[in-house]
């Protein structure tokens, strides 16, 4: 059967031009003229995906897409492009905070627009086969050689990746517990919900872990860090473990940021990890603590494939290349993620990580490519952490 796609367009020349290259297609087209009438055809003619132009008469785009997201069923999600005149990354960002999936800068190419139109459906067709099938349950720790070197970047935006690049359900935990991040990069307030209110409790259960986890405008959810250096404490190291196994239940991916500590809360969270990320950048004590990071995990009996080392910043130049750092290591790093500095400390600062408002960046191609890389069928791996010298 076509899909049906809905075009929202108040211009009678795009109108004509959408629908002859979509019917060109072989797409059923319906059409609306305002936002008013877009938002009935939602309800009515159930389309598979939406052409939502931003300016229009009644209602404009924005508030079209997020009444749209705001009454459609928690099971389902039709996809939307975002047809804009204006460049603005601002414009992009409340776009997709609206709940866009995708947008375009008109004029474009019909070549684009239908690229565009294919990636999306086949993002979104299969997801009553998605939600029918048990989540994946993949834990992946991301561990910092040391303080400052991108972990909390890696898997914020490893995760918005996950998600919209490959439709994965994906929840991201900060468990950075006195000093968490994740509410400044991702620009939350101190009200929302955090680990305390799971394990202040007197039951750790599925729903309770549920209800805690906050919608966060990407797609993904996530488990915060409390309000408070303060109440870090009341999280103790058998709680962690215990949150995780409920969360596999829930999602595809749990990714989680841990702080640098080598105490018994994070060894907890190591344990329940299938892969432990290790970011470090090309510098000698970074070096000289992914040695005693492997040395630990290898006594800890962790299977070699367990522990994946990621070089951050990798073609900043530091005077150690990745030969050199891999040569001093003994053993292959096994993922890249360039320096971008701009991109990375404005989306940082912004509120805004760049996988989300700017994800055609160099930063946002490497962060893509790694991943892909992780969310590949994990190959058998044998030996211990120790044995994976080359
Ligand atoms: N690939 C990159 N290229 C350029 N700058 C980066 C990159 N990754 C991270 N940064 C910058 O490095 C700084 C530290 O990043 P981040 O907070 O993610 O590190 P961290 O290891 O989590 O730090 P902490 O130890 O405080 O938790 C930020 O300013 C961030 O913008
Ligand atoms: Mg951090």
């Amino acid at each position: 059967m076509a899909a049906k796609i809905l075009v929202v367009d108040d211009d009678p020349n795009v109108q004509r031009l959408l629908q002859y290259t979509l019917k060109q297609e072989g797409y059923d087209v319906v059409i609306a003229a305002d936002g008013a009438e877009g938002f009935r055809l939602w309800g009515d003619e159930l389309p598979d995906l939406i052409l939502l132009d931003v300016m229009l008469p009644k209602l404009d785009g924005y508030q079209v897409a997020s009444k749209i997201r705001g009454e459609e069923a928690s099971s389902s999600h039709v996809p939307i492009i975002m047809l804009t005149a204006e460049r603005e990354v601002e414009q992009k960002v409340r776009g997709l905070r609206a709940g866009a999936d995708d947008y375009l800068i008109k004029p474009f190419h019909p070549a684009e627009l239908l690229a565009r139109i294919k990636s999306l459906l086949a993002r979104f067709a299969p997801r009553d086969i998605l939600l029918a099938r048990p989540p994946m349950g993949r834990v992946l720790a991301f561990y910092g050689a040391k303080g400052g070197v991108g972990t909390t970047t890696i898997a914020i935006n490893a995760a918005i990746a996950l998600h919209r690049e490959m439709g994965r359900k994906v929840c991201l935990v900060d468990a950075n517990l006195q000093f968490g991040d994740h509410r400044v990069f991702l620009d939350l307030g101190l009200d929302k919900k955090s680990v305390v209110d799971i394990v202040s409790a007197p039951n750790i259960d599925v729903d309770l872990v549920r209800q805690v986890m906050v919608k966060h405008d990407s797609g993904i959810d996530l488990l915060l860090a409390p309000p408070s250096p303060e109440s870090a404490d009341l999280v103790h190291a058998d709680h962690l473990p215990q949150i995780i196994e409920h969360l596999r239940s829930l999602y595809d991916y749990i990714l989680i940021d841990v702080d640098k500590r080598l105490d018994d809360v994070n060894l907890g969270i190591f344990e329940a990890a299938d892969t432990v990320f290790v970011v470090m950048t090309a510098d000698l004590s970074c070096l000289k603590n992914v040695r005693l990071i492997l040395e630990t995990m290898g006594h800890l009996g962790y299977p070699a494939g367990k522990v994946h080392l990621v070089l951050n910043r990798s073609n900043a130049f530091t005077g150690i290349n990745v030969k050199n750092a891999e040569g001093a290591l003994k053993r292959t790093i096994d993922h890249q993620v360039v320096n971008e500095y701009r991109g990375a400390i404005s989306a940082l600062n912004s509120g805004s990580p760049f996988m989300f408002s700017k994800a055609d960046s160099p930063l946002g191609n490497s962060l893509l490519q790694f991943t892909r890389a992780v969310d590949k069928p994990e190959t058998a791996d044998a030996g211990t952490v120790g044995a994976a010298a080359r």
